[in-house]
């Protein structure tokens, strides 16, 4: 074969995102301003596998879900083992922490986690086959004020990026006391409508899934169903009460949407989605909620659990429709420009002396001509760009201008990084 003969050139699979400079800034800032606010409230860090054994996602998750019947990338590995790509971060968290021994320390346990899960889901805007989260889970502790302190994280991180056009729906699911008697009755209710076969068969299964319908001639006709929030338990009712008056009280707004349908089996009592408006369909930006039997499903004691999955893209997409760019500010603070190899060599142990000074430094490389390498300054974003010509090696200085003022200074080359700092500063 000749080196000359073209290849094809080969593509990342269908609904995978690439993020790559300079949008990659603003997915790195995203993700940084979730994990921060959780920080802020005492979440630590966990790294997960991104594979896991099929079996905690079919217990973990709920066989019923579309999630786990018709999205899970699993497979065989060597050994013959089911694996799979974990499409969520929850089951997994409660693993760790089962088979880590942190259900028997300190509660709550509070872990933040942070990276890729994996759904074939038909791609369309919004939603990829990649997706990235931030998620939180709080773990051991059935307190109102923990459900209402993981919606603020999420609430405190959208508003922390700028975002204003998104809203809080909230509901509860109910518990073990008063879920089987609604179940029943909805299903009664459905019995009675007039739907096709695939519906009835939904409603036998998951019933709450029919309440979700976006068809018109199915809307109307549940427009009397029962609904899970006038049948909760004491119990229920009374911490449902108590999350919306920490709420009011922390000044988060919210709508009670009572015909919420989430997408995981896991959830109980308090279950909430945030949803932008400039999203189309796929508006779900984040979501989350208790599930308190979750860990006693996959072997671990009766502890509760709450949390919420932010998906990273559909934030970046709805900072994209409100024109915040997150990572406004330029990729680089200083910039050097060096006329001649002298001067370049000159400059690399500069830009050194502001890297360990903590500012983020770059140059134009190469033998590119001034025209070029000022372009090159203008494109990175730095607020400062730095001249070092033949004239100014020779006095052992460098021009520093101001890139927003256009102001130029000629400053001593041993004193430029205090010099500069102070400006970037300001
Ligand atoms: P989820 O609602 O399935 O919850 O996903 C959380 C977020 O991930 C969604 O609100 C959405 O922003 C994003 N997301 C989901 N699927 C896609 C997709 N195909 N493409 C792009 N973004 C997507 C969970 O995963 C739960 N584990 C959250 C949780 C944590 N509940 C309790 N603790």
């Amino acid at each position: 074969m000749t080196g000359t003969q073209k290849k094809t050139a080969l593509k990342a699979p269908k609904g995978v995102p690439d993020y790559v400079p300079p949008t990659s800034a603003g997915f790195v800032a995203v993700r940084e301003a979730i994990t921060s606010a959780a920080r802020r409230a005492g979440y630590g860090h966990i790294e997960l596998p991104i594979f896991e054994d099929t079996a905690l996602f079919a217990r973990g998750v709920g066989e019923s879900t579309d999630v786990v019947s018709k999205e899970m990338y699993t497979f065989s590995d060597r050994g013959g083992r089911s694996v799979t790509l974990r499409p969520e971060g929850t089951a997994g968290v409660m693993r760790a922490v089962i088979e880590n021994g942190l259900d028997r320390g300190q509660l709550p346990v509070k872990l933040c986690y942070a990276g890729p899960f994996f759904r074939y889901e038909r791609p369309q805007a919004g939603r990829y086959r990649q997706l990235q989260q931030v998620g939180i889970e709080a773990i051991g502790i059935d307190d109102p004020a923990l459900d209402a302190e993981v919606i603020a994280v999420a609430d405190e991180a959208f508003r922390s990026l700028g975002l204003t056009g998104f809203r809080l729906e909230l509901t509860s699911l109910g518990d073990q006391t008063c879920r089987p008697g609604y179940r029943d009755r909805l299903q009664a209710f459905l019995a009675g409508l007039d739907l096709d076969e695939a519906t009835r068969e939904r409603a036998r299964i998951n019933p709450l899934r029919v309440l979700d319908d976006k068809r018109p001639e199915v809307r109307a006709q549940l427009a009397d169903a029962p609904l899970m929030v006038d049948h909760l338990s004491d119990q229920s009712a009374a911490h449902f009460a108590e999350v919306r008056s920490h709420l009011d009280a922390l000044g988060v707004a919210y709508e009670v949407n009572p015909r919420m349908v989430r997408g995981l089996d896991y959830y109980t009592k308090t279950t909430f989605e945030f949803v932008h408006d400039g999203l189309g369909a796929q508006s779900g930006i984040g979501g989350g909620g208790r599930y308190d039997g979750l860990m006693q499903q996959l072997g671990g004691q009766d502890l509760s659990g709450i949390g919420f999955g932010i998906g990273v893209d559909r934030t970046m997409l709805a900072l994209q429709a409100e024109g915040i760019d997150p990572a406004a500010g330029g990729r680089v603070d200083v910039y050097g420009v060096a006329l001649g190899a002298p001067a370049r060599a000159a400059m690399v142990p500069v830009l050194a002396g502001f890297r360990r000074a903590g500012l983020r430094a770059d140059m134009a490389y190469g033998d590119r001509g001034i025209k070029g390498a000022f372009k090159a300054a203008d494109r990175s974003g730095a607020a400062v760009t730095l001249v070092l010509g033949e004239n100014e090696l020779a006095s052992g200085t460098v021009v520093v201008k101001t890139m927003a003022t256009g102001e130029q200074n000629a400053v001593p080359l041993d004193s430029v990084v205090a010099h500069v700092t102070g400006l970037v500063a300001r």
